[in-house]
């Protein structure tokens, strides 16, 4: 059986008052059992949200991390930093990462072994833009996205990753893949890393974002290779968050 997990990016959003409103409401909530919940803030919350959090079931994540451990990169933040916050993990390729701040597959890679090196959980996010799909290339784009780092890995390294599957059209759009649509990528994705091994393709955890909201959540993490969602807009709001969180159940 694998663990859901619903990880909430706040990408560059939230206050500190954000944080502490998401303290007191999990605090109290019944959440299913196995749920992992983990939120990504921007990095100067991230000492409010240790403390705040620290009587829930919220676990930390960072939203990106440097590859190197330290040196004159000025505005960087590398994982061995992020560790002492207490942040177990890290967002990798995000399509805003690939698309605004032009990082590569290569550099994508790079960052996953440098999460990997601190003992942080990497979520490999991958995913197709709109003219990628309507030519038929969904499933090329996103394989060489995984394959470009799971074909490297070693096996052990391999298990500790999870990935999620964000169409880019989808992404803060209100245009949310169909169940369908997402099942089959992600099915696609678990086959690739049958590849590998078949037992670690079993255990893979798979994450769907792409305008997840309290109202669709259920339908989507009901499929059978969907085990959790990666939550950008609808994770800044409590009561969303922690809707989507109950479905999960
Ligand atoms: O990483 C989460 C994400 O990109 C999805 O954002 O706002 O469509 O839920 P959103």
């Amino acid at each position: 059986m694998r663990t859901p997990l619903i990880a909430g990016n706040w990408k560059m959003n939230g206050s500190a008052e954000l944080v502490a409103s998401f303290g007191r409401a999990f605090a109290e909530a019944e959440l299913p059992g196995d749920l992992e919940v983990a939120i990504f803030p921007p990095f100067p919350y991230l000492e409010a949200a240790r403390r705040e959090f620290a009587e829930t079931r919220i676990r930390l994540g960072a939203q990106t991390l440097n590859p190197l451990h330290s040196g004159a990169h000025t505005g960087e933040v590398s994982g061995g930093m992020l560790r002492e916050f207490g942040v177990q993990y890290a967002l990798v390729g995000h399509s805003e990462r690939r698309q605004l701040y032009r990082e590569s597959d290569e550099q994508v890679y790079d960052r996953l072994l440098a999460a990997l090196s601190v003992d942080m959980t990497p979520v490999l996010c991958v995913g197709e833009t709109l003219e990628e799909r309507d030519a038929g290339h969904t499933r090329e784009v996103v394989l060489r996205q995984v394959g470009h780092v799971m074909a490297r890995l070693e096996p052990a390294q391999r298990a500790r990753v999870i990935i999620a599957y964000e169409p880019v059209w989808a992404i803060g759009t209100g245009r949310t893949a169909t169940p369908e649509q997402a099942q089959e990528v992600m099915a696609a994705i678990r086959a690739y890393q049958g590849g590998f091994d078949r037992d670690l393709a079993a255990g893979l955890r798979l994450l769907y974002g792409g305008s997840m909201n309290a109202g669709n959540a259920a339908e989507l993490l009901a499929q059978p290779d969907i085990d959790g969602g990666l939550v950008g807009g609808a994770s800044l709001k409590v009561d969303d968050f922690l809707a989507i969180c109950q479905s999960a159940g």
